[in-house]
């Protein structure tokens, strides 16, 4: 898991400006609530006075309450009130908790969780069909999966599954492509990679009834960042679905996905829910093979697993892994399970590096080059 990218924290209508919504992201818990603004907020979840759930307390005047003593955070992290002070008395400036860039978009409140300054920051992926006309789009999908994200987002990534775990999607085509013809990486610089590859002849029937014609057909797949997953299908000039998957990472067994479906057909609104309900039925066969995984979390190496030219765009993702390992952004797993439940840790935030004077410490990272 890294810090320093965009994490989907709720769907838009759960962040409210009278009550806390509080959730697990990256192994730690944050409060997301919105400001006199309007404007979405994310915080870190621990009251730096002694360790109150600020996502239990409420939202009052655009601040967050801690439940335990009522002192108040403002959407800037900067506490307001601490009730056991006289009104006269100026607040400490150590009295603050990390507050984290935040942007709403596709009816989803992402966080930047880490510390990078604006102009460094890895964006959030720009969905190029969104509101645009000839393109509708499902309301987003919320799903819990037993399963590490980025096993998650590499079973997206990976085109010689389907023939066996989705076997009414089409797939076998795919599959004589993938033998007769390398995978060729479409990089995406500076923040993703991906592929797209030709169907082959003999269409199923199923894939028939979506207007796929034997030849037309492309599909493929594409990362940006280690946690968002692009998919799209295309059957021909006007009939494509694109899929995008947000994806948060509770902690390291399990995973919260924002599942955004586009489409250039079909556009009656009575298909909405067939779809949805066709997309998760697909979600379902994958997952029982992803939380069944061992080892639960990816290999970062190409050496303890048995790779083939098929698994190209697996091992693309698995280097941009590793790239931001070197430059810091990793979370050191086994130093933080070690310290859980003794000491309260945050993700740095960007004003970490202007403003010294914490209360928390961070969690560890891998060291990087
Ligand atoms: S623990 Fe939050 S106000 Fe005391
Ligand atoms: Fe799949």
């Amino acid at each position: 898991m890294y810090i320093n990218f965009w994490y989907p924290v709720g769907k838009s209508e759960e962040v409210k400006d009278d009550q806390p919504l509080r959730v697990q992201i990256l192994g730690l818990k944050f409060v997301a609530f919105r400001d006199t603004e309007g404007v979405a907020r994310v915080l870190s979840d621990t009251c730096i006075h002694r360790g109150g759930a600020l996502g239990k307390g409420w939202v009052r005047d655009g601040c967050v309450i801690c439940p335990y003593h009522g002192w108040e955070y403002q959407g800037d992290g900067k506490c307001r009130r601490i009730p056991t002070f006289g009104e006269d008395t100026a607040l400490p400036a150590r009295a603050k908790i990390d507050s984290y860039p935040t942007q709403e978009k596709y009816g989803i409140v992402f966080a930047f969780l880490g510390d990078l300054p604006e102009d460094e920051r890895p964006t959030l992926f720009d969905i190029p069909e969104y509101d645009v006309d000839g393109w509708r789009v499902n309301d987003t999908v919320v799903f819990e999966v037993g399963a590490y994200y980025e096993r998650s987002v590499e079973n997206g990534l990976d085109a010689a599954h389907n023939e066996f775990v989705h076997p009414m999607q089409g797939a076998p085509t795919i599959n004589e492509t993938l033998r007769r013809h390398p995978i060729e990486i479409d990089e995406f610089p500076p923040w993703g990679s991906g592929f797209l590859v030709a169907f082959g002849k003999s269409m199923s029937e199923d894939t028939k009834v979506l207007g796929a014609s034997e030849g037309t057909t492309r599909a493929g797949s594409a990362h940006h960042g280690p946690n968002t997953l692009i998919t799209r299908i295309i059957f021909s000039d006007t009939r494509a679905f694109a899929q995008y998957f947000f994806e948060a990472p509770i902690d390291e067994n399990r995973t919260r996905i924002f599942f955004v479906n586009i489409r250039s057909f079909m556009m009656e609104e009575e298909m909405d829910q067939k779809l949805i309900d066709m997309n998760m039925k697909i979600a379902g066969e994958d997952i029982a093979i992803i939380e069944a995984l061992d080892p639960i979390r990816t290999p970062h190496c190409t050496t303890q697993e048995f790779l083939t030219p098929a698994d190209r765009p697996i091992v693309r993702y698995r280097e941009f892994l590793k790239d931001w390992e070197a430059r810091g952004w990793r979370i050191d797993q086994k130093a933080f399970r070690a310290q859980r439940g003794d000491v309260a840790l945050t993700i740095p935030s960007p004003d970490r590096r202007v403003h010294k004077n914490w209360v928390l410490d961070t969690i560890p990272l891998m060291a990087g080059d």
